[in-house]
């Protein structure tokens, strides 16, 4: 009987859904794919890098996994347009003009996307679309393009969404005018709330800021994007941004994160790396078929957010053929469990659950609780669906474990709790626990149990030891736990997690922000809003910025003496907050301060501390400002590191700085607007395209034994402003340049470095600390200020 139910439904319910699915498919259907060179290339984009990645996209079999569109970034075009009022190629980067590489494109069965600007200018400073709409579209109509990528700076906006709306409405009607189909990808950064429009403009809108290859760039993309999925679905897409899967600055559990997550949330999957020498890590990951059908699933639906509380969120897709893939995303510093009832997902009633794991294949079944053990920053995604009969399908079980951070030579616990899922009992279940080389662990509790009934939990508790001299670092240890199911099957199931050591702080006066805390985060000489620290008009170069209530825990193992720093509420946010430097239990100093109220100043005694916890409480942007902790027998007077040393500091004029393109304009002047140390610095008014600002210097300066060279800078009205630093160097005065950076927001302060390592110079030239002719600093934006240029 139960059987003829269900085949009814099939015959019933499948003819509505079928064409339904099947609906002719309009321009990006399916998020789109392909890749964007933005990420891993800035403006080094010319023909050869797009054409030999569409060679890649093809030979490494990308292409057949769905990846399609071969995206140029900013800075293909000249600077002006041509005399027929047409954006023109930049000869030099594609001499085959965009036409060229989209023919070559097509011939390989890819299509090609381009990058426009609704504003006067783009944010490299070429030429924007603004008021040249029709014949920009039409020019790339021409061309052959199939893909927009429509930014955002020098907009001209009044801030409106109305304004937001018309601007890029504008596009979509001159897009429309030329018949050809283009995806138009609308790149606001979220500003306007495109999510409440986009949908009728264009294909897909960008919810947040640009993305980078860092872990907590990632992290705070998702917590934004996420929850709107209700806005995506075919034809209209949220779009987190291109990925920064392979470029090197995250782990391979922090980009499958990356690409789980897109996946979920039916995001575009625009490669962001050098797919021409990405690694089969790398390729492996973008590559995976089963995390791809997720994104590319015909019903379309964003993944909804399920629950979301402490870090640890589940995330639940309907997929076509009736099955859920549910991700379960890990987003703490620690091993956690993740945890839905099936009850609060999309899936029907069922004796049970089919779960197969979609990057390591493993199937397994659950009672009715979907759960894994995750690495911290890691992702599990299931595809699952209901189990009639579970008797033949190894069991979900979960071993999870907590270890608090390690000081060598002192006992740390360990706590295993492994947790039997599935449908039907375990039995003979052994925990055991391994840890890193010439270490010591030894079960305080049992750490066998002979059943595991569903839903029941064996929790073992340990003592570990790191040996005397341990390096601090981070170490795996692994838990297992071995198990038999069903007829003397033998079950394994096994967590990494990792464990903290930590040393005290060597001898000598520090900043503190050059110091990793044990625990807690905090922008590192950036307030949390990423500008420079600023409180009551005072700007510092060095401290914590955070978000109150915060807390932040360092280990000084009764080695430091002291701890001096400025406490005050960021310029940038208002309301109150209050500063506790706990020593050990005790309170050693605290202040409580309002927005708008200049920085009160604690002192700590930290003799005979151990642990040192800087504590905030109230709602605001709560800094420690140029925190100095002492350690070992040093005294007050000796000299603060990182030392640093001041080239232009600004405070006895403009220090004969110059512009590098006279004939481009800009100006310089001293001012005192924007400084950073002493009461002043240089104003300086750049062209549109910008210009380079700074000083040839009669005696060279030696800066042997610095790393890098630092510079403040400020943001006027304008939105937008990017930059280089570069300095000439050696007999031949070559030109090394580096340290690409942008923002997109007026009025944000930051410190720009780099390291003379990363600086590019000409073919056959290093650079050479020890004979800098000049230094240049790149700027543009229209009003930017600047100051003090060091090397540290
Ligand atoms: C903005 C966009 C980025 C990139 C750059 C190019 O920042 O958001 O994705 O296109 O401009 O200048």
């Amino acid at each position: 009987m139960r059987r003829f139910v269900c085949l009814l439904l099939v015959v019933v319910v499948l003819p509505f859904f079928v064409p339904t699915a099947q609906a002719t498919p309009g321009l990006a259907a399916l998020p789109p794919m392909g890749f964007n060179n933005w990420n891993a290339f800035g403006c080094d984009v010319d023909e050869t890098l797009i054409k030999e990645t569409a060679d890649v996209l093809v030979s490494s079999g990308l292409a057949d996994r769905g990846y399609e569109y071969v995206n140029i970034d900013d800075c293909w075009s000249l600077r002006e347009r041509g005399p027929d009022g047409r954006l023109v190629p930049d000869p030099a980067k594609f001499p085959g003009g965009i036409s060229g590489v989209a023919d070559y494109v097509h011939a390989k069965g890819l299509k090609l996307g381009i990058y426009g600007d609704a504003g006067t200018k783009t944010c490299a400073g070429f030429p924007g679309s603004l008021g040249h709409e029709t014949v920009d579209a039409q020019t790339w109509a021409d061309w052959g393009v199939d893909y927009l990528k429509y930014d955002n700076c020098n907009n001209q906006s009044d801030g409106s969404q109305a304004d937001y709306i018309r601007r890029y409405t504008a596009m979509r009607d001159a897009l429309n005018k030329t018949g050809r189909p283009i995806v138009y990808a609308i790149c606001e950064w979220g500003t306007s709330q495109p999510w409440l429009w986009g949908n009728g403009v264009g294909q897909l809108w960008r919810t947040t800021g640009d993305i980078n290859d860092e872990w907590p760039s990632l992290k705070s993309i998702i917590a934004k994007n996420a929850p709107l999925a209700p806005y995506a679905g075919p034809g209209h897409w949220n779009d987190p941004d291109m990925m920064e899967i392979g470029n090197g600055g995250m782990t391979a559990t922090e980009y499958r994160t990356h690409m789980s997550m897109w996946a979920m949330m039916a995001a575009p999957l625009l490669i962001g790396t050098d797919l021409r020498t990405a690694s089969p890590e790398t390729l492996a990951i973008l590559g995976n078929r089963e995390i791809i059908a997720v994104d590319q699933d015909r019903l379309g639906v964003a993944g909804a957010v399920v629950s979301d509380r402490d870090g640890l969120m589940v995330l639940d897709k309907p997929l076509a053929n009736g099955d859920r893939a549910i991700a379960l995303y890990n987003s703490t510093d620690s091993l956690a469990t993740v945890s839905v009832p099936a009850s609060g997902t999309g899936l029907s009633r069922a004796p049970a659950y089919r779960l197969r794991e979609l990057w390591t294949g493993d199937v397994r079944q659950a009672k009715s609780t979907i759960s894994a053990a995750v690495p911290a920053h890691g992702t599990v995604v299931y595809r699952v669906r209901p189990l009639r009969d579970p008797a033949g399908t190894a069991p979900s079980v979960t071993a999870d474990a907590g270890l608090g951070t390690l000081v060598p030579d002192a006992g740390g616990t360990l706590t295993t709790t492994v947790t039997n899922r599935g449908a039907g009992t375990i039995t003979d279940v052994a925990v055991s626990a391994r840890v890193p080389d010439g270490w010591t662990v030894t079960a305080q509790t049992p750490a066998r149990q002979r059943r595991l009934a569903t839903d029941t939990s064996l929790t073992t508790t340990w003592t570990v030891t790191a040996p005397e001299g341990t390096p601090a670092g981070r170490y795996p240890v692994t838990i297992t736990a071995d198990y038999t199911w069903g007829r003397h099957r033998p079950g394994e199931t096994a967590s990494e997690l990792v464990s903290t050591v930590v040393n005290a702080p060597p001898d000598g006066r520090r900043h503190l922000s050059t110091v990793e805390p044990v625990t807690g985060t905090a922008g590192t000489d950036t307030s949390a809003g990423g500008s420079l620290i600023t409180i009551g008009g005072r700007v510092y170069q060095r401290g914590l910025g955070t978000t109150a209530p915060s807390e932040l825990v360092y280990y000084l193992g009764d080695r430091c003496t002291q701890l001096v720093t400025d406490a005050g509420v960021d310029d940038e946010s208002t309301g109150q907050a209050s500063f506790t430097v706990h020593a050990d239990d005790a309170v050693a100093a605290s202040a409580e301060v309002a927005s708008g109220e200049p920085p009160v100043t604690l002192t700590a005694d930290l003799t005979g501390v151990d642990w040192l916890r800087l504590v905030t409480a109230g709602t605001a942007h709560a800094d420690w400002a140029a925190p100095v902790l002492t350690c070992g027998d040093s005294t007050p007077n000796d000299p603060v590191e990182p030392e640093e040393e001041t080239l232009f500091s600004f405070e006895s004029g403009t220090e004969d700085f110059t512009i590098a393109n006279p004939g481009d304009g800009g100006t310089v002047a001293q001012s005192t607007a924007f400084a950073t140390e002493g009461t002043h610095g240089l104003e300086v008014t750049t062209p549109l395209g910008g210009n380079w600002y700074g000083a040839r210097l009669s005696v060279p300066f030696d800066l042997t034994g610095a790393t890098r060279l630092k510079v403040d800078v400020k943001a006027d009205a304008a939105a937008g402003t990017t930059g280089e630093i570069a300095v000439q160097t050696g007999a031949g005065w070559s030109w090394c340049q580096g340290s690409r950076w942008a923002w997109t927001d007026a009025g944000k302060s930051r410190t720009v470095s780099v390291t003379f390592e990363e600086l590019d110079c000409p073919a056959g030239v290093t650079p050479d600390p020890s004979q800098i002719h000049a230094v240049w600093v790149f700027l543009n934006g229209g009003h930017v200020y600047v100051d003090d240029i060091r090397a540290e």
